[in-house]
C-alpha cells in the first residue's frame, strides 16, 4: 500500500558556536490510511521535534533535512504560504497541553467557527452548524460547550475540544502528541477510545506520540521505538510486544506495568538518557545496555534488516531475539 506520508532520512539539527548538534538523527517512516503509526521513547528522544518537523513548526534555531513527502511532496521544500494551507486541513495536530492552545479570552464555540471560516471559507450558519456538529462528534455538549470559555471546562473537556479543532476540516493525517499525558486514567482511557472512533470515522492516519508503551501497545498498529533522536527498532505493535529484538525496546517493554505481572516489583531501565550534546559515539544505548561490548562503543549500528526481517538498530539483534525466544 502507498504510503499517505513518508518521512525519509530526516534529521533535525541545533547549529551552534561550537558545532551543530543532531537532535533527531536520519530517521525514516511511513504512515498508511487508516492505520495509527506510533512513536515511542524515554523523554528527550525527539518524539516532539519529529511531529514539528512534519508540521514545519520547528523552534526557532532548528533545521530539518531530509525529505518529508505528503502524497509525493516534499513538505521540507514548500514555502510557508503552501504549509498554512496544509497545517490544519490536510494534516492537524492534539498537542498535550490544551490551554496553551486555546484562547482563553474566547468561547470555544467562536474558535472553532473562525478555523472553519478561515480554512473552508464557510459563512457564519454553516460555520455554527458545522461547529455543533464537531461538538457533538467529540461528545460535548453542543450548546453549553459552544458557549463556554476554555477555564470553564475540564481537562478532558479541553482536550476534546482540541480534537474538535484538528478534526474540524477533516484533515488526512492527525497527530496526538501524548495527548492524554495531563489526564487521570478514567478520562486518558475516554480520550483514546474517542480518539480511535475519530480515527475510523473522520481521519485516515494517526501519528501517536507516547512515552507510556502500555497505551502504544492498546492503539498502535505499527511502532517505532525511539532513542536519542534514532529510530532503534520499528515493527508491528503486535511483533514488538511478541519479542521485541533491541534490548532498549526489551527494557521499555519489561519496565512496563502490567496487569498480568501485577504484585511483582517493576523493572526500571538503570541509567539515564544523555543530553542531546553528549550522545556517545558507537551506540548510544551502550552505557546503559548490559550487552554492550568493545563493538558496540566503536560502531554506531544501522538500523537494519535482521536475519528474522525485523527492523532494528542493534549489532547483537539476532542474539537478542534468541533470548527473548527463550524466556517466553
Ligand atoms: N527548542 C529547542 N532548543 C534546543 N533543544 C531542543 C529544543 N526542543 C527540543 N530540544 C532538544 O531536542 C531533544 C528532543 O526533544 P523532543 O522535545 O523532541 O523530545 P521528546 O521525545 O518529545 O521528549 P518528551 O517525552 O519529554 O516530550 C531533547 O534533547 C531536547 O532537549
Ligand atoms: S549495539 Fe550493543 S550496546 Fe547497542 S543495543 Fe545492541 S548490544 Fe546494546
Ligand atoms: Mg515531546
Amino acid at each position: 500500500m502507498d504510503a499517505l506520508l513518508s518521512v525519509r532520512d530526516l534529521t533535525v539539527s541545533l547549529p551552534g558556536r561550537a558545532g551543530s548538534i543532531d537532535l533527531v538523527r536520519s530517521i525514516s517512516f511511513e504512515l498508511h490510511s487508516g492505520a495509527v503509526h506510533a512513536l515511542v521513547g524515554e523523554s528527550g528522544a525527539g518524539k516532539t521535534l519529529t511531529a514539528r518537523a512534519i508540521l514545519g513548526l520547528l523552534p526557532r534555531g532548528c533545521e530539518a533535512r531530509g525529505q518529508i513527502l505528503l502524497n509525493g511532496s516534499d513538505l521540507l521544500q514548500l514555502p510557508e504560504s503552501q504549509l498554512r494551507a496544509i497545517r490544519g486541513r490536510r494534516i492537524a495536530m492534539v498537542f498535550q497541553q490544551p490551554d496553551q492552545h486555546l484562547n482563553p479570552s474566547m468561547r470555544v464555540g467562536t474558535q472553532i467557527e473562525e478555523v472553519l471560516r478561515v480554512h473552508l471559507s464557510l459563512d457564519r450558519d454553516g460555520a455554527r452548524r458545522r461547529t455543533a456538529e464537531l461538538l457533538a462528534l467529540v461528545e460535548l455538549p453542543e450548546r453549553s460547550a459552544a458557549r463556554a470559555f476554555p477555564h470553564e471546562l475540564s481537562g478532558g473537556m479541553k482536550q476534546r475540544v482540541m480534537i474538535a479543532l484538528a478534526i474540524a476540516c477533516g484533515p488526512d493525517i492527525l497527530i496526538a502528541d501524548e495527548p492524554t499525558t495531563a489526564l487521570d486514567a478514567r478520562v486518558q482511557a475516554q480520550i483514546m477510545k474517542l480518539l480511535d472512533r475519530i480515527r475510523r470515522e473522520v481521519c485516515t492516519a494517526v501519528l501517536f506520540i507516547s512515552h507510556d508503551l502500555a497505551l502504544v501497545g492498546r492503539v498502535a498498529d505499527e511502532v517505532s521505538v525511539m532513542y536519542c533522536g534514532r529510530i532503534v527498532e520499528h515493527a508491528s505493535a503486535r511483533a514488538l510486544f511478541e519479542c521485541a529484538h533491541h534490548p532498549y525496546t526489551q527494557r521499555l517493554i519489561a519496565s512496563t506495568p502490567d496487569p498480568a505481572k501485577r504484585g511483582r516489583p517493576l523493572a526500571s531501565i538503570p541509567g539515564t538518557v544523555p543530553d542531546s550534546g553528549k550522545v556517545p559515539d558507537g551506540c548510544a544505548f551502550a552505557p546503559r545496555c548490559p550487552l554492550a561490548g568493545e563493538r558496540c562503543r566503536l560502531e554506531t549500528p544501522a538500523l537494519r534488516t535482521t536475519e528474522t526481517g525485523r527492523r532494528a538498530a542493534c549489532h547483537f539483534a539476532e542474539a537478542v531475539m534468541e533470548g527473548c525466544l527463550l524466556d517466553r
